[in-house]
């Protein structure tokens, strides 16, 4: 990679949390505010990765790897304890307005529009705050209308707003000052699967006709399988794995769960290559598929012939089993970076 090729480049990054630990009980409580005790939780360990522009990041981990408190040392609300992060060549803690100018944020737990006031006037706000001229605010809006169908809603309160209208709104705040890089932090939590659909196609459109780097944090792998060239996974605030999706899909991704309903409760399942039966309650079949052996439409249509099927569904491995798995096969695979994760 050529060096000025990177727009985000992060170095021994790291952040620690000093957290009070009250005593037990009225006394220890009484004592701990005289004596204070302390604990260190490093919830970024010492994490090095570069972003070239127009790249597409997933950033995914389990609860408490610090993902967000990595995207907050990045848009400049957290200073790290030590190392660099720089975005768009500034140092995002040092210039935090500067910085704002150049990046889009959004944190799906919180909205950053004004509760009571229609969609309409929370943009027109925003638009003052980043100092958007009138002409290229009106054309940005006029595309992110359309790209995110705002329109129905635009004169609507937002405490109004379903999640998944808010979160559309929230990503046209986000973008009107059109910023070249994008920060996402589980964008698509709580949303059905529609809403998650049309966020999805916005974000894969934004990436591809304006070039915009994308870095999105998320616990859903359909995001990351439909939107991330590339993936960066976090455990316990080190980085475990760093590279393309579709290696982390070769190796790791190969198994589903089969969640099936039969008419018939003595169901006996003749062998599928690649599948099997995990548990069995009634009429329900859990099952295990090795997509290595054979096609999940091969194995949909091979139960389908044997037995009448009520309900069928087909659940992605979580993250949480895909990082387990990339514990259990480290050694085995040199490509991935784990000077990343061992080294100090
Ligand atoms: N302001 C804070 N004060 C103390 N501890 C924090 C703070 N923010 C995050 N942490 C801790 O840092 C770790 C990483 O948190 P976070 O970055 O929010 O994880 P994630 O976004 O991956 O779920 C967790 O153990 C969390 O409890
Ligand atoms: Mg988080």
């Amino acid at each position: 990679m050529k060096k000025d090729d990177a727009i985000i480049e992060v170095k021994k990054l790291k952040k620690e949390f000093k957290v009070n630990i009250s005593g037990e009980g009225f006394a220890g409580k009484l004592k701990s505010l005289f004596q204070r005790k302390y604990k260190l939780i490093t919830a970024v360990n010492s994490i090095n990765f570069s972003v070239r522009r127009g790249e597409f990041v997933g950033y995914v981990g389990e609860n408490g790897a610090g993902k967000s408190t990595t995207i907050k040392m990045l848009t400049g609300i957290l200073v790290p304890t030590s190392g660099t992060a720089k975005v768009g060549g500034l140092i995002p803690y040092e210039n935090r307005k500067k910085n704002a100018e150049k990046i889009g944020v959004v944190f799906g737990q919180r909205t950053q529009l004004w509760w009571d006031l229609p969609v309409r006037e929370s943009f027109d706000l925003l638009r003052v705050i980043f100092r958007v001229a009138r002409p290229a605010y009106d054309y940005q809006m006029e595309k992110l209308k359309k790209a995110l169908d705002l329109k129905p809603f635009l004169d609507m309160p937002v405490r109004k707003l379903s999640l998944g209208q808010r979160m559309r709104c929230d990503l046209a705040a986000s973008l009107i000052h059109n910023p070249p890089v994008l920060f996402l932090d589980e964008p698509t939590i709580g949303l059905d699967v529609l809403a998650k659909e049309s966020i999805r196609n916005f974000l894969a459109e934004m990436n591809r006709e304006e070039g915009t780097t994308i870095i999105l944090t998320t616990h859903d792998m359909n995001d990351i399988e439909h939107l991330c060239k590339r993936l960066i996974i976090l455990d316990e605030g080190r980085i475990i794995f760093d590279d393309e999706t579709a290696v982390l899909k070769k190796n790791f991704i190969h198994e589903k769960q089969i969640e099936v309903e039969f008419y018939d409760e003595a169901c006996f399942i003749k062998e599928i290559p690649g599948v099997t039966v995990v548990r069995e309650e009634g009429c329900k079949k859990w099952l295990k598929h090795d997509n290595k052996k054979s096609g999940i439409g091969e194995v949909i249509s091979a139960l389908a012939t044997q037995f009448k099927i009520k309900d069928i569904s087909v659940k992605e491995p979580s993250v949480e089993s895909i990082i387990r798995n990339i514990y259990d096969n480290r050694i085995a695979l040199p490509m991935m970076t784990f000077e990343n994760a061992f080294s100090e």
